[in-house]
């Protein structure tokens, strides 16, 4: 596999960087996810302005441009011998002597690496998936897509432990996200979805979801979502960009809503896959 590495592209076992790293160090960087169909990236530009938002909140200058990052992942994308791709990159602070405070001078390091786009299987869009729920224990800058990821892999584990793809987060008794997806639900016919503050990551899955739902005169309403309105809620859904949206059918081990993927998800799943494919050439 060819990944790129601070302007290089090589292949992925010589890609290497330094054991002062402060990424490896610190966890000090951020990083993005962008899905790949038919080898067009969906919502680039959404994806580059998130990404400008994470190096702000955490005060890293951006190595590049928005052209240089759409050219450097046009050339990885086409570099893969695949069609359907997820784009991850990440820039940490550098490589310095430990100390917590900023190096100065110091370059960024920018890596990027392609896999092929693991979207949701037959079964789990047919049945919907099961997840369970945790407090949610996280810093309170979850709107930056930082690398500094042990709060939500701890998250992640408590759902691998029971056998169920995400755990859904509740902090002070309002709903927040899953540990790496956002988190809808339908109310009476309405998809309410957390507000974008600080306590959550600004998913562009979500805004796609929204935008969709607007288009086709779905309601849609972003507001908090008190822990009982969200378990007693007609349909739930994930969104992510390997997920997609995805519905939620088991809550801790038992049937929610129907039981079965509602009729709100079944028509922005199909929204959805309306348009995320490019126009074929
Ligand atoms: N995760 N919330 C969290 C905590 C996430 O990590 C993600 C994405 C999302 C959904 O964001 P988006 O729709 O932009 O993918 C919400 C990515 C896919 C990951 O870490 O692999």
């Amino acid at each position: 596999m060819i990944v790129y590495l601070n302007g290089q592209f090589l292949p992925i076992e010589d890609a290497k960087i330094p054991v002062l790293d402060r990424g490896f160090i610190y966890g000090d960087g951020v990083y993005e996810l962008v899905p790949v169909y038919r080898r067009q990236a969906f919502r680039l530009p959404q994806h580059l302005a998130r990404l400008q938002y994470s190096l702000d909140g955490i005060r890293l200058a951006n190595p590049h441009t928005d052209a240089q990052w759409a050219a450097i992942i046009g050339e990885l994308v086409a570099r893969q011998p695949f069609d359907d791709q997820g784009v991850y990159f990440q820039i940490t602070r550098g490589v310095a002597k430990r100390d917590h405070a900023f190096p100065s001078g110091v370059p960024a390091t920018v890596f990027m690496m392609s896999n092929p786009l693991a979207t949701p299987s037959a079964e789990q869009i047919a049945n919907g998936v099961a997840v369970v729920t945790a407090e949610d224990n996280r810093w309170r800058r979850c709107d930056l897509k930082t690398i500094s990821l042990v709060g939500n892999v701890l998250m992640r584990q408590l759902a691998a432990d029971a056998g169920a793809i995400e755990t859904v987060m509740f902090r002070d008794g309002q709903l927040t996200e899953a540990s790496a997806s956002n988190v809808l639900v339908v109310i009476d016919g309405t998809i309410v979805a957390p507000p974008k503050d600080n306590l959550i990551l600004p998913g562009i899955t979500y805004g796609a979801a929204y935008d969709f739902a607007r288009e086709a005169g779905m309601p849609f309403e972003m507001r908090p979502v008190p822990r009982a309105e969200a378990l007693a809620a007609d349909e739930m859904w994930l969104t992510s960009s390997t997920k997609e949206v995805l519905a939620v059918t088991l809550v801790d081990g038992k049937p929610f809503g129907s039981g079965v993927p509602g009729p709100m998800f079944r028509r922005m799943h199909a929204l959805f896959q309306a348009h995320k494919l490019p126009p074929l050439r």
